[in-house]
């Protein structure tokens, strides 16, 4: 066996109504006074109220709450949020919300706890220091940013997504609670559930450091996806589908914390920074089709993972690499997402638009871990095959 490292150091702490117990979390954890990172719907529709009530029963004084969150946070709305953090003295985070508040809280956090500007951080193992307590409460079962050691934080001067890469970043503890989740839309709950996918499927693949461990962890996350995310997005009030999709997220999101992702999510950051489509979307349109061009490399671990999630009975990889493949396919038409770019209203590019945006894949840190080196043409077939 190759040797490997695995390392997951977010306490994961599940159950229904267990966000209600966040001040107290965060009082463990040293905390005083947290800031509460959320958006603006989770306000307005009284989504975080349990968690509120826990602050006023468990003695905070004043409870202070930034919620000027847009979806795919940007360097602006970080910066107001540290601003206002100081302003009233804040020493600790609780982010309640989808994998925008919870990335805008992580970077929100670098600069509270070590000062200086946020760019300066940005990359991968730039941060060497541990951050403020910090609980994150996902309300989207997809992104895994709750256990994730990243935050994409976009840069509005130029359209690109910046990644944020250290161990530190991995919250301290994630309070997964299903009731959170009930309320999100079934377009959005297909979306998210369509990233926590991608994130298992490309760490079984990716290259940072190949691990049973990892990989356990991805296959039954694939598992629990195929079978329950079909349910939630039929009936948004089936806590037992909301919970399984849940801890597939947070199980996706360890792996890839450890394993890394690729080419899929590299054209879907480009993709979303440039056309502004959801990420969860973005990556069920190319996820197929990342597969497909990895499928050389990667056939093994597919092979696998097929024939252990009941797709295939084949001993030949490729053919229960396409059985997953198709598998995939038939996820995203159950679940009523788009199959192509074309749907998803990304305009059809070419000349130097095409160029530039395939230099941003090029260069995203996710392609790094991809297992098959990508040349501006393969991009562009890519693009094209996903049209
Ligand atoms: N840090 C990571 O590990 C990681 C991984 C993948 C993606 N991301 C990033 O996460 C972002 C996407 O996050 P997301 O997919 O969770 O979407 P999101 O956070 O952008 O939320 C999408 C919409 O859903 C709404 N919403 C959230 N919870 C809801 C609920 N319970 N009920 C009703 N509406 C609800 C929000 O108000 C928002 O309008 C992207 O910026 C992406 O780059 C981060
Ligand atoms: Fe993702």
């Amino acid at each position: 066996m190759n040797p490997f490292v695995f390392q997951s150091p977010t306490k994961v702490v599940f159950g229904e109504h267990v966000a209600a117990t966040a001040y107290e979390v965060v009082k463990d954890l040293g905390g005083t006074k947290p800031l509460v990172i959320t958006d603006k719907f989770l306000i307005e529709n009284n989504l975080i109220a349990s968690i509120l009530e826990g602050l006023k029963d468990g003695g905070c004084e004043e409870v202070v709450i930034y919620s000027d969150v847009p979806a795919d946070s940007d360097v602006d709305c970080v910066n107001k949020a540290h601003r206002y953090a100081k302003q009233h003295s804040c020493d600790s985070i609780i982010a309640v919300g989808g994998g925008s508040v919870m990335d805008t809280a992580k970077a929100t956090n670098i600069c509270l706890a070590l000062g200086g500007d946020l760019l300066d951080y940005q990359g991968l193992n730039n941060i060497e220091n541990p951050l403020a307590p910090m609980v994150a409460i996902p309300t989207t079962a997809g992104t895994g940013s709750e256990v994730s050691y990243v935050a994409m934080i976009k840069d509005n001067t130029d359209h690109r997504k910046l990644v944020f890469g250290s161990r530190y970043l991995a919250p301290d503890v994630a309070l997964l609670d299903p009731i959170m989740i009930v309320s999100l839309p079934p377009k959005l709950t297909a979306a998210t559930g369509l990233d926590a996918l991608t994130h298992a499927l490309e760490a079984l693949v990716a290259t940072i450091t190949n691990s049973p461990v990892s990989d356990a962890l991805a296959i039954e996350s694939a598992r629990l996806i195929f079978n329950y995310l079909p349910r939630a997005t039929k009936n948004g009030d089936d806590v037992e589908a909301r919970s399984q999709t849940l801890v597939a997220s947070t199980m996706a999101a360890i792996a890839f914390s450890n394993s890394g992702v690729g080419i899929v999510h590299a054209l879907a950051h480009a993709t979303g920074a440039r056309f502004k489509t959801h990420h969860g979307i973005t990556n069920a349109v190319y996820l197929p089709h990342g597969m497909r061009f990895n499928l050389e490399y990667s056939k093994a671990i597919y092979g696998r993972a097929a024939r252990a999630l009941g797709f295939s009975n084949s001993l030949d990889d490729n053919e229960a690499s396409e059985a997953l493949i198709k598998a995939v396919e038939l996820l995203l038409v159950e679940v009523g997402l788009p199959s192509n770019l074309k749907a998803l209203g990304v305009p059809e590019m070419d000349g130097k638009e095409l160029d530039e945006w395939c230099a941003l894949v090029i260069e995203d840190p996710a392609i790094m871990f991809n297992p098959r080196e990508a040349t501006n043409e393969d991009i562009i077939g890519i693009y094209k095959r996903a049209y």
